[in-house]
């Protein structure tokens, strides 16, 4: 349905879960994708089913921690060298683990805020200089808990509300030089590390289900779809906005699962 041939897309920490078939769905759709994490051996990975989805795509691994902003400027740097400029840059690394506040450390706290703020501001701050203008876009990976409180999730609450902010205010400074930039928010997607983390259970993530007004879990494609309408021309005119893809969770179930999750995991001691 949607064309990316000659588009070069990178996608940050798109080398599993969500992200990674987000990256598939770009190549399969024709672009060159790149692709960046932490892990040399998933970025391998990674770009194996980026070939087999696009063979005639020049796919791209990049090793880097987003925490750390001399590696992002380094794989930028790659990918300046391969691409000239990104038409669609996907910022997407995240950390999530499930622990009360009250002990949490401060290093625990810090080093989600790290990766999910600060990492996607140094993403986004150091590709923008190769976005090519006036046309390129941006995604950002949200979460539910940027909007909706969840017991033991106040790292990751206070780290994503800051991304969503983040989209909002960049789509107001750099939508003057024709740049877009959009959140979507994933609703719980089955078969994630992200949602096993939370859900560690089919019990647990069937209740979850049944809590979604189209009484099912997303599939990672749900959002992978998302990312191809928003990044491309269809979307032209939509910049700034933060959409959930979750099956209406949002609009009410959202609230009463993730407090119900936080108390069972809180029985278990997290
Ligand atoms: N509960 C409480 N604190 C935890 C924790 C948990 N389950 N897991 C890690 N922490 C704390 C650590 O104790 C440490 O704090 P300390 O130095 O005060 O002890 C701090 O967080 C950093 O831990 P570390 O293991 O060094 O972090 P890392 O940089 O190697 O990994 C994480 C980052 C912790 C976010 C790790 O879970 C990760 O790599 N996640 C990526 C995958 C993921 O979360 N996917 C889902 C995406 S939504
Ligand atoms: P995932 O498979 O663990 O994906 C996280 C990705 O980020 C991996 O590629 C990981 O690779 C990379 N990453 C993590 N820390 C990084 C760092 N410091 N620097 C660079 N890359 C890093 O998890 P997922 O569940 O699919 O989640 C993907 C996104 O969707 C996240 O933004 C998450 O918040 C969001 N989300 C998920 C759900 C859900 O139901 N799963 C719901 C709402 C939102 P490495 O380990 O190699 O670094």
């Amino acid at each position: 349905m949607f064309t990316y041939h000659n588009k070069n897309v990178v996608v940050v920490g798109g080398t599993s879960g969500i992200n990674l078939q987000i990256a598939i769905s770009f190549a399969e759709a024709g672009a060159n994708v790149a692709v960046a994490s932490r892990s040399e051996e998933k970025v391998k990975h990674a770009v194996s089913q980026l070939q087999q989805a696009n063979c005639d795509g020049k796919h791209l691994g990049l090793t880097f921690d987003v925490r750390d902003e001399s590696a992002v400027i380094a794989g930028f740097e790659q990918v300046e060298a391969e691409y000239k400029y990104i038409d669609v840059l996907v910022s997407g690394a995240a950390g999530n683990f499930p622990a009360s506040a009250a002990k949490l450390s401060s290093n625990g706290f810090k080093s989600v805020m790290d990766i999910d703020l600060l990492g996607s501001f140094q993403v986004l701050k150091n590709a923008y200089g190769l976005l090519n203008k006036p046309n390129a876009n941006i995604i950002q990976i949200s979460a539910p808990q940027a909007y909706i409180a969840m017991p033991l999730q106040a790292h990751v609450c206070a780290a994503k509300a800051g991304v969503d902010m983040l989209t909002r205010t960049l789509a107001i400074e750099w939508g003057m030089e024709g740049v877009r930039i959009n959140s979507i928010v994933p609703g719980p997607i089955a078969d994630t590390e992200g949602f096993n983390r939370l859900a560690p259970s089919e019990e647990l993530q069937a209740q979850v289900a049944s809590s979604v007004p189209l009484q099912r879990n997303g599939a990672k494609q749900d959002i992978a779809n998302a990312a191809l309408f928003l990044g491309s021309e269809m979307a032209s005119y939509i910049t700034g906005v933060v959409l959930p893809v979750d099956g209406g969770w949002s609009l009410g179930g959202a609230s009463t699962a993730m407090s119900q999750l936080g108390k069972m995991a809180a029985k278990h001691g997290l």
